[in-house]
């Protein structure tokens, strides 16, 4: 499934990220940290993971998500890899296709996180830069997405994708991977429908037995699926 998830940041958050993301900060090249069919393809920059903007950047969008009830119910995160941050422009400009890889290490613990769901926060503006859209495969076809400083888009971590290349301006974003609660796309999505439906049932007839009866198969099918 992919998802479109608006306003994940606000204004304040995103200018905030566009000054700390400038020219001067500490970007290196992107395809030092890539696995090995992936770094044939990338050609961006990426923030030192040990920087202070780095830092910073991280606690704002982790805070951000925690907040965001729409991100939790399409991604069911059981751990969260700490954001990254990129940069697209002049030469450095597209990352080619590729998969993300299947198994991550947490930098602070060393420990393993399954990427399951993939996630880019859009921090430019896109009337700022040309091109840079985010291409993404599935069973349907190719759909290109590129929003709003401030939106994000959660995708399947199975799927090949690639960002195409940035021809006028900088196109900066966070990405990240999540290992949800429940590893099967076709589940999560499953849930995903049941769990929004139930929504616009209750604000179009409040509750009644069969919300509530429905509410308890979306749990019991959550319980059957989820590993914590
Ligand atoms: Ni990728």
């Amino acid at each position: 499934m992919l998802l479109h998830l608006p306003k994940v940041l606000n204004a304040e958050q995103v200018t905030l990220a566009q000054s700390l993301l400038s020219d001067d900060a500490p970007w290196l090249a992107g395809h030092r940290s890539a696995g090995s069919q992936a770094a044939t393809q990338k050609n961006n920059h990426q923030l030192a993971q040990s920087s202070a903007q780095s830092q910073q950047l991280q606690r704002l969008i982790l805070q951000a998500l925690n907040q965001d009830s729409l991100f939790f119910t399409a991604t069911l995160p059981l751990r969260i890899l700490p954001p990254l941050f990129n940069r697209y422009g002049g030469d450095c400009n597209f990352y080619g296709p590729h998969v993300d890889g299947a198994v991550l290490k947490i930098p602070a613990t060393g420990d393993w996180l399954r990427s399951d769901v993939s996630c880019t926060v859009f921090l430019a503006d896109p009337a700022s830069y040309d091109g840079g859209e985010l291409l993404v495969q599935d069973t349907y076809g190719s759909r290109g997405v590129k929003f709003a400083a401030g939106d994000a888009v959660i995708y399947p971590s199975t799927s090949v994708h690639q960002v195409t290349p940035v021809t006028r301006g900088v196109r900066i974003a966070s990405f990240f991977w999540i290992e949800s609660m429940v590893r099967s796309d076709e589940q999560r999505r499953l849930l995903f429908d049941l769990d929004m439906n139930l929504l616009k049932l209750r604000d179009k007839h409040g509750e009644t037995p069969e919300t509530t009866a429905l509410t308890g198969v979306y749990h019991n099918l959550l319980r059957q699926w989820a590993s914590t």
